[in-house]
């Protein structure tokens, strides 16, 4: 079999068959296939598309790629989450603290920035110390012991999508279903959670622009999930404006600080308690959603799901200190106010243009090599509906180049559209897959 051949077939419409697949993946993850040649079958994928079977068959086939961890020997039903992607998704940082807290363990595997969104391990090293590159024999005793923990995909778990996760993120190829379908569910099936809670964002924020290729992905994830044995279900949610005020990694840990401390946004909040309902409803701690969600609150009233994040991030070499004074995360040293040109109501965000202010701030990668800059990003003071009045603010940008502040600020100012016009609301949870 030769990769050269199965580019050719799937650039002119083929159907890839199971070894193919395989082939291509293992041959991938050994470093026999170059980037180069992933590189143009991702884009014929890209354009081409692939059936249910291939997508199953390629899911498979990069679970399979490494180990699969198996945590039946950690009692009770562990459950993951995971998002398809959006701007400002600081959930995870939130939600996991919440939910073990309540006494669900949360096992996760992660995944850094891609394309124009955030990346859950980028985040959480804004904590100093902080790695999400511990073994598998860590990872479990973490679970058993604090209850939650979650790594990145390593040589061992996971790695082709480890190495397909960086090679689309710079080659203009995430926004395909397929390819985030199984990117995600082969990390979900890798880490060994019973079940599996799925955020699939949809809008200008996220990679399915559209709630009916939302919906598709989430059925398609779901079919995959409960396929395997794994309890999945995907809420669908909205992305067509950033959740919550921050966009940039240590701005977001903050937001996701402020919210263990019962001073969340009110979207940022109203997610975490949908998704962290389903997950104690899942791992048997609450008989309904209602149930569940008195609990969540419980936990951030009496302080136990702020100290959880704090136990969480010592058990994983970060500094805990910097959960109790997030003033200590990094700073960016040039702060700048962008204010409203017009009197009206905010009528539309484009949100991916956000995500791309933080990269061009330096918050994500240009190429598979380039380094972040935790500090940088964007605080809105204006969302979706607001009123405002001209020379308000509409958001602070926190940069460390000028340059690079003014590049963001210019493409800020055309993402927001403004207009005398008031607006409604849109509703931020537009729907629940279960099968
Ligand atoms: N999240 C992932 O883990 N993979 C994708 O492809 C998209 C979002």
């Amino acid at each position: 079999m030769r990769m050269y051949d199965l580019i050719m077939k799937k650039r002119n419409g083929g159907v890839l068959g199971d070894g193919e697949i395989r082939f291509m993946v293992q041959g991938y993850t050994r470093g026999d296939i170059p980037d180069y040649q992933m590189s143009a079958m991702m884009m014929a994928i890209y354009f081409q598309g692939m059936n249910a079977d291939e997508t199953l068959a390629l899911t498979m086939a990069m679970a399979e790629s490494g180990d699969m961890l198996d945590l039946s020997d950690i009692r009770g039903v562990k459950v993951d989450k995971h998002s398809t992607g959006g701007v400002g998704d600081k959930t995870s940082l939130a939600l996991t603290p919440m939910v073990a807290a309540a006494g669900v363990t949360v096992a996760k595997m992660s995944g850094r920035g891609l394309g124009h969104t955030g990346g859950t391990i980028d985040k959480l090293e804004s904590f100093s110390g902080f790695s999400t590159a511990i073994s598998e024999q860590q990872f479990k005793e973490n679970v058993n012991r604090v209850g939650i923990a979650i790594m990145g995909q390593t040589a061992d778990l996971a790695p082709a999508d480890k190495k397909l996760y960086a090679l689309r993120d710079v080659t203009a190829t995430v926004d395909n279903m397929s390819l985030i379908a199984s990117s995600i569910m082969s990390k979900k099936l890798a880490a060994g959670a019973d079940a599996i809670v799925l955020d699939v964002k949809t809008g200008s924020g996220a990679f399915m622009k559209t709630e009916a290729d939302s919906f598709a992905l989430a059925r398609e994830m779901v079919r995959i999930g409960n396929g395997a044995g794994r309890k999945t279900i995907a809420v669908v949610s909205d992305m067509d404006q950033p959740l919550g005020y921050a966009v940039g990694n240590a701005l977001e840990v903050r937001e996701a600080i402020e919210t263990l401390k019962g001073n969340g946004p009110e979207d940022f909040v109203e997610l975490c308690m949908t998704l962290g309902s389903y997950m104690l409803v899942a791992g048997g701690k609450a008989a309904d959603q209602e149930a569940a969600e008195r609990i969540l609150r419980e936990v951030i009233a009496n302080g136990s799901a702020l100290e959880k994040l704090a136990e969480f991030v010592a058990a994983q070499g970060g500094d805990r200190e910097l959960v109790y004074h997030p003033d200590r995360l990094p700073q960016a040293s040039i702060a700048q106010e962008i204010e409203s040109p017009m009197d009206g109501y905010i009528q539309r965000i484009v949100c991916d243009e956000i995500g791309i202010c933080s990269l061009l701030l330096g918050g994500g990668r240009e190429t598979k090599e380039s380094e972040i800059d935790l500090s940088v990003g964007l605080v809105l003071h204006r969302k979706v509906g607001d009123a405002v009045k001209k020379g308000e603010t509409l958001a602070t940008i926190y940069a460390n180049d000028q340059a690079k502040l003014d590049a963001a600020r210019e493409r800020f100012l055309r993402a927001y559209t403004i207009d005398r016009n008031p607006v409604e609301k849109k509703p931020l949870i537009k729907g629940i897959v279960m099968e």
